[in-house]
């Protein structure tokens, strides 16, 4: 390869993680670390990784948008009918990643992938913009597609059937709530030594917190 990738580094300074900043709740943590990512500016600071697995073990990933996290959980929205909601109906075990690197930070979070329910769906579809509506209708996410052209046209025939009133919630349309019982804080640091929690949601509810090595 001409790129030495090798040779590409850098050093993690920007902060320290220890026992005492963090709060109990991995929740506040979270919404602590997304402000920071929003303040940042980071492109997409809600965006978020989702692993999934298929029938083989086999994982993929892809990039969505958190739409809502609450105690709860992790929301996102996606078609149904595409490999990762496939993959998730078979295997709802997921791991979800937020890559706020330029922070020098990330957060893992481990857990179990329920729907959401059609009331909440259809509430967060409402309140999307028309076109993101209709391009729901129009894409059969994760199946092949002959030309980018053929996209633009099935686009152009929903945009017409739906040009008067408003757009129903498609049936193949929906969210995922990740229930979490692992969450992990990381901090990069000096010498590579990065700080790492993880909290685990014990039978009681309550979530304890251990220190990882790097
Ligand atoms: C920043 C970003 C945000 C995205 N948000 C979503 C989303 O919220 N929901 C979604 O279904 N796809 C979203 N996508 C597209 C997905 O990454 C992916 O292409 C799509 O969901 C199909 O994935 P799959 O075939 O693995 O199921 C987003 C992509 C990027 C880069």
């Amino acid at each position: 390869m001409s790129v030495n990738v090798a040779d590409i580094r850098r050093s993690y300074v920007k902060d320290k993680l220890d026992l005492d900043k963090l709060n109990a709740d991995p929740f506040v943590q979270f919404e602590a670390w997304l402000k920071d990512a929003i303040a940042a500016e980071l492109p997409d600071p809600t965006a978020m990784c989702v692993a999934s697995v298929d029938a083989d073990g086999q994982p993929s990933q892809r990039l969505v948008l958190l739409k809502d996290v609450s105690s709860n959980g992790f929301v996102f929205y996606t078609n149904l009918g595409s490999r990762k909601a496939q993959e998730l109906a078979g295997n709802p075990k997921v791991c979800l990643h937020f890559p706020w690197h330029p922070l020098e930070r990330q957060v893992i979070v481990y857990g179990i992938a329920e729907r959401v329910p059609t009331s909440q769906v259809l509430h967060y579809f409402t309140s999307r913009p028309k076109e993101s509506q209709l391009a729901a209708w129009a894409s059969e996410q994760s199946r092949p597609v002959s030309t980018r052209l053929a996209l633009m046209q099935k686009f152009a025939e929903i945009k017409h059937k739906f040009e008067h009133g408003e757009i129903p919630v498609p049936s193949f349309w929906g969210g995922f709530l990740v229930k979490p019982h692992k969450i992990e804080f990381w901090q990069g640091g000096e010498h590579r030594l990065h700080d790492r929690f993880m909290y685990s949601k014990q039978a009681d509810g309550h979530w304890s917190i251990e220190r990882l090595c790097p």
